[in-house]
């Protein structure tokens, strides 16, 4: 899963093929799914074979060749990043595609149709391939040689290309990634280039897209820090701001976040032709931390030396560290707001609207099974928020509809079914942003942070919750037929083996 950044299926089926063997499907596929994978197998060789005919295009011109040196870029680091040449032709791709009428090329977003002429989107324009992580091209950036307008064309999102899930380079960059055990975010795909060409080869960049929380999530599954790289300007500002945001609640107490700002008018690209790799690194060592970045740009919206601008001070944060979900970094955030809005450190939590420590936080977790939570549905929420694997076992029939816990538990659920890869923990929580279930997700969480249950732990505690639903569920059916009094004998015997399956479903819990 790390090496290639994939969810837990697609790294078995990677490895699997990766050895000739298929991974079996527990259901066939539909034959509509059958039909949209054999499409997206072919989109994905006409993909390759589009890049090809880019490459070799590229070798053909001196023009696009004198510019990408003109840029700095060796052949080598061309080759490597298989940069091609889309020609000054309205219909180049023929030469790939003979049959250049297939509609297969429009869905690619390689090919354009417009009021029954068919021509090439990208035409006399640098072309970058995009690959996702298993190798395949997805999409593509064409630069203007020159001046032009748009500077960039990207292909269009198709069943191959999301924009907000894919980073450019993250194929090349992984083992360098590794290595440094940092990953680089910078905005574009010429900082890529330029940074690799000097030896910075850890970056990836966003795809003329803001931050996601995908980008961020999958970022730091692969890297223990992660540094965004923005441009000293406004936009650069502006754009970190947005990834600061996503990464709140994504942010782990053990993998840090900093942002590094590079001086107006500069981008990685240009910083590192002007200083070289040392020069680059030395800058890089300047990142703010995030919690750094956050506290700076808060301060800026107020005066802390009147009580006014403190308590406003307190009054903006307040969004921003309900969002950490990483308890240490929030009670360092908490502490340093404390410290600067001159409060008492037991006082901020109130004020920040932090929900308190729970009441019930016990010292050892083997203990921790017996004593009697609130509710089965509390149980059921803190141990799916220790192992997630466990929200497939949620059966909203066996919840009390009534209880905010079983609200809580479906929005998980909910969530988790919207991730086609394993979800993270933070992935789920930044979906349940603005949700009214978040806050009670969040206690549990603190909760669960707290006891710290294995995954089997968890699925202990997950499985005697249901069972104490299904006996609650059972009870009541056994008090209501009480209740309609039993006249005959068949409601009689119905009654007494319904007791007896309750008592034994009993019998099969730990006493308390
Ligand atoms: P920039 O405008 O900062 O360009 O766009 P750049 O990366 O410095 O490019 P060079 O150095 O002039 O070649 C940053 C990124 O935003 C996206 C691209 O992904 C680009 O790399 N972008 C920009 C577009 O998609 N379209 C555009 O027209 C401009
Ligand atoms: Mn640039």
């Amino acid at each position: 899963m790390a090496y290639s950044t994939l969810g837990y299926i697609d790294a078995v089926k990677e490895l699997a093929a990766s050895v000739g063997m298929q991974m079996p499907e527990w259901q066939p596929p539909s034959a509509q799914e059958a039909a949209r994978r054999e499409r997206e197998t072919d989109l994905y060789g006409l993909m390759e074979k589009a890049m090809d005919f880019y490459r070799g295009e590229l070798k053909k011109s001196p023009r696009a060749i004198e510019y990408l040196k003109g840029r700095g870029l060796t052949g080598e680091i061309a080759a490597r990043f298989r940069i091609g040449y889309a020609p000054d032709d309205w219909q180049a791709l023929k030469g790939a595609f003979p049959q250049y009428e297939e509609a297969a090329l429009v869905e690619a977003g390689l090919v354009v149709q417009n009021e029954g002429k068919r021509y090439d989107r990208f035409r006399d324009r640098v072309m970058f391939p995009i690959y996702n992580a298993r190798g395949a091209v997805i999409g593509f950036g064409g630069r203007v040689i020159g001046d032009g307008e748009p500077k960039y064309l990207n292909s269009p999102e198709t069943p191959l290309f999301e924009k907000g899930r894919e980073l450019y380079g993250l194929l090349h960059a992984r083992d360098a990634i590794r290595a440094a055990g940092q990953v680089l975010v910078v905005e574009g795909y010429m900082d890529v280039a330029a940074l690799a060409q000097h030896g910075v080869a850890h970056a990836v960049a966003t795809l003329g897209t803001a931050t996601t929380p995908v980008h961020v999530a999958k970022l730091l599954r692969l890297a223990d820090a992660l540094v965004f790289c923005f441009d000293g300007d406004a936009a650069g500002r502006k754009a970190a701001w947005r990834a600061l945001e996503v990464s709140l609640p994504l942010a782990p107490d053990h993998k840090p976040i900093r942002f590094l700002f590079l001086p107006e008018g500069e981008d990685p690209d240009s910083y590192v032709r002007r200083h070289g790799k040392e020069g680059f690194e030395r800058k890089l060592r300047e990142a703010q931390t995030l919690s750094q970045f956050l506290l700076a740009q808060l301060r800026a919206e107020c005066d802390l030396a009147t009580a006014e601008g403190r308590s406003r001070f307190i009054s903006i944060a307040k969004p921003h560290v309900q969002k950490v979900a990483a308890p240490a970094l929030r009670l360092q955030l908490t502490n340093e707001i404390a410290q600067l809005a001159r409060v008492a450190e037991g006082e901020i939590d109130r004020l920040l609207e932090l929900p308190g420590r729970p009441r019930y936080a016990r010292p050892a977790p083997a203990r921790v099974r017996y004593a009697a939570p609130d509710s089965p549905e509390w149980s059921l929420l803190y141990s799916v928020l220790c192992n997630l694997s466990l929200v497939e076992h949620i059966d909203a029939a066996v919840l009390a509809a009534e209880r905010a816990e079983s609200k809580a538990l479906l929005a998980i659920r909910d969530a988790c079914r919207e991730f086609e890869d394993e979800p993270s923990l933070g992935l789920v929580l930044d979906r349940l942003q603005g949700s009214p279930w978040l806050e009670i997700v969040l206690r549990a969480h603190r909760y669960a942070e707290d006891i710290r249950f294995s995954a089997e732990e968890a699925e202990i505690e997950f499985g005697e919750a249901l069972v104490k639903l299904d006996l609650a569920r059972r009870k009541k059916e056994l008090d209501e037929m009480r209740g309609r009094g039993l006249a005959s004998k068949e409601e009689l015997r119905a009654f007494q083996e319904k007791n007896l399956a309750y008592k034994r479903l009993q019998g099969a819990l730990p006493s308390p």
